[in-house]
């Protein structure tokens, strides 16, 4: 295991109450693995990337029963110790947005090659020998080390971005959504060269990728998890996320977006909003949204049920998921959800 995160919860606080960003989420990522998150603005994924590499604001509260990266306390350590020890050379980021994130003043290749010196003994040479072969990777020409930001497209950016995050060779490499502003086939490019990249090096890489665009992960994903309100409502192999959905908030979200394979499907959008994450519901978050909704739901929240190994539900109704998915594919069955009506 490289992550292991165990009944997460990060919750700001504000004036007017407290943000349940993260309210219990549980999420591993073993070696070698991709995993995608999934969810739509605001349900918590840059809240859970900077719990992770310790961004949030002091003033926010952060518990979990387990949160180790290769086995070590990353939730107990000091701060100093995990910007020293973790970050870039553990887990590396690439962020919302990579047009901010480079020095306008600077060449990229030279602020690539600083960075490794910061933090290696390794000669110019070197050094150089690794930015041009991460340049190569992510499919930017070797010539542009030598270019200015400026001169780099977004989409460039963000490909200059993602070799930077792997300079030090990390273990882990987050993303958080590496696909807004790029296409599809551009995004596919990038992610089949890390995963070359990370055959040939001797050390794996894993991949947490975070999304709203639920597609993008389903073609590079090994495994997949579906965030709302702060909360995980499902999570599974890419495979059987896709195959076999069972949360009725999963077969909204394949409705709501175009599949690569099947691209003249009429898309349906889930109607409503998700909860004002600062009112206590007491039961699933999705109820009010949800057109299978029964009393018992906004009763209690529901448990994580493992439907299957590997394969976590947080919905109390998994017994009739046959029929959702008969009636999911259904414009009308949306339209007869509470938040609809
Ligand atoms: N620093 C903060 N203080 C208070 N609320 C915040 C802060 N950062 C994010 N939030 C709130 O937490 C929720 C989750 O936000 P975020 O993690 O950015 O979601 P996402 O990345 O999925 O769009 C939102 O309701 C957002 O308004
Ligand atoms: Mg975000």
């Amino acid at each position: 295991m490289i992550l292991e995160i165990e009944n997460l919860k990060t919750y700001y606080r504000i004036e007017k109450g407290v943000v349940k960003a993260n309210d219990g989420i549980s999420l591993s990522i073993k070696e070698n693995e991709v995993v995608g998150l999934a969810g739509e603005s605001g349900c918590g994924k840059s809240t859970l990337i900077r719990t992770i590499i310790r961004l949030v604001p002091q003033s926010a509260q952060v518990t979990a029963d387990k949160m180790t990266f290769m086995d070590q306390d990353i939730l107990a350590m000091p701060e100093k110790e995990f910007r020293e020890k973790i970050l870039w050379q553990g887990i590396a980021l690439v962020p919302q947005s990579a047009m901010n994130a480079l020095n306008p003043v600077y060449r990229v290749g030279d602020q690539c090659t600083e960075a490794i010196k910061a933090h290696t003994d390794y000669g110019k040479a070197e050094c150089e020998q690794i930015v041009k072969r991460l340049f190569d990777a992510v499919g930017l020409q070797a010539g542009m080390m030598k270019a200015y930001p400026h001169e780099f497209s977004g989409g460039m950016r963000q490909r200059a971005m993602i070799a930077m995050s792997l300079l030090l060779n990390p273990a882990l490499v987050i993303m958080d959504e590496p696909t807004t502003g790029l296409d599809v086939l551009v995004q596919e490019r990038i992610l089949r060269n890390i995963k070359e990249i990370r055959q040939k090096s001797k050390s794996a890489v894993s991949i947490l990728l975070i999304t709203h665009d639920i597609s993008v992960i389903a073609e590079m994903s090994d495994r997949i998890g579906i965030m709302y309100a702060g909360r995980l409502m499902e999570s599974a192999e890419s495979m059987a996320l896709f195959n076999e959905p069972y949360h009725p908030y999963t077969l909204g979200l394949k409705n709501a977006f175009p599949s690569i394979k099947a691209i003249d499907r009429e898309l349906i959008s889930i109607p409503g909003s998700p909860p004002n994450l600062l009112e206590d519901i007491p039961g699933c978050l999705f109820a009010f949204r949800c057109p299978f909704v029964i009393p018992e739901c906004e009763k209690t929240r529901p448990p994580d049920l493992e439907i299957k190994p590997g394969h976590m539900v947080h919905c109390i109704r998994t017994d009739h998921v046959e029929e959702f998915r008969k009636l999911a594919g259904d414009k009308k069955t949306w339209q007869s959800s509470k938040s609809a009506t």
